[in-house]
């Protein structure tokens, strides 16, 4: 097993597969992991789906276009949830606030499931397992993930997660130095961080052009930049005003 150290400063986003499946004491650790992690009040505002259906899985690839859903030992779908919370207020008779469509309900649904998302990746990673997000299955159709999923209202999609056992080791991609990562007390000015800016979009460039794989030219904020535009594009407002009756613009 290896220790946190070594989990975290070690992982790098694995997309291919061994056609292995986990032993179900690794998946039970995950869980577990996945159980433990802090929340907002402790309300737990989040759930797991565990996609380990092989047929399910492909119609989620072909929806996603995202090869690594098909490949996968397992693939979890984190949601924030309100909807469990609501049938244990009925049980009680209490009267149910309509939290969940605010911005901060919203926020804490998120932040809730992409914490669960870290326990899992991080446990996954310690069993010598290879994970990746994957947030197209939020954006491509998240209503059609939602009915293939069964989700009620007060559940939304927030991100998917590959695991399996890995069938590449890809390189690690450097990512933004410290100084403009940690800032000290306060954030740092401009001036102080345009050259560690500069410097990473020249590191991103350098590496695109020797990492192995498919080399580019890209540097990281022209690449970004351009990734944002197209993100634009992607609208789950309707989505969310159906799943949780969030408004966008208006709360
Ligand atoms: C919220 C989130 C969503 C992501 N969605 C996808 C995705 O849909 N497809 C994909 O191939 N990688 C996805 N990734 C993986 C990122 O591309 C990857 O983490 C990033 O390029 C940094 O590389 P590394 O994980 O190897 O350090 C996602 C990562 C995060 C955190």
């Amino acid at each position: 097993m290896k220790d946190v150290k070594q989990a975290l400063l070690g992982r790098r986003s694995v997309r291919r597969y061994e056609r292995q499946a986990i032993e179900q004491e690794k998946l039970d650790f995950i869980y577990e992991a996945i159980r433990n992690t802090p929340t907002s009040y402790n309300g737990q505002q989040f759930s797991v789906i565990a996609v380990t259906d092989q047929t399910l899985k492909e119609t989620l690839y072909a929806i996603t276009g995202q090869k690594q859903i098909k490949t996968c030992a397992v693939f979890l779908v984190f949601c924030l949830d309100y909807h469990k919370l609501r049938i244990a207020g009925e049980l009680k008779g209490s009267e149910i606030p309509d939290y969940a469509p605010t911005v901060d309900g919203y926020t804490v649904g998120v932040i809730d499931a992409s914490l669960a998302l870290m326990s899992a990746m991080v446990a996954a990673e310690s069993l010598g397992l290879g994970c990746c997000a994957v947030g197209y299955i939020r954006t491509a159709d998240p209503s059609k993930v939602s009915e293939l999923l069964s989700l009620p209202k007060g559940v939304a999609i927030v991100c998917g997660l590959t695991i399996g056992y890995p069938r590449e080791e890809p390189d690690m991609k450097p990512k933004l130095p410290l100084q403009v990562v940690v800032h000290q007390n306060q954030y740092s000015s401009d001036e102080e961080m345009r050259p560690w800016l500069s410097a990473y979009d020249r590191e991103i460039c350098q590496y695109n052009q020797e990492r192995s794989g498919d080399r580019t030219t890209n540097d990281w904020a022209t690449h970004i930049l351009d990734y944002h535009r197209e993100a634009m594009n992607h609208s789950i407002a309707s989505y969310l005003e159906h799943q949780i009756g969030l408004k966008s613009g208006k709360k």
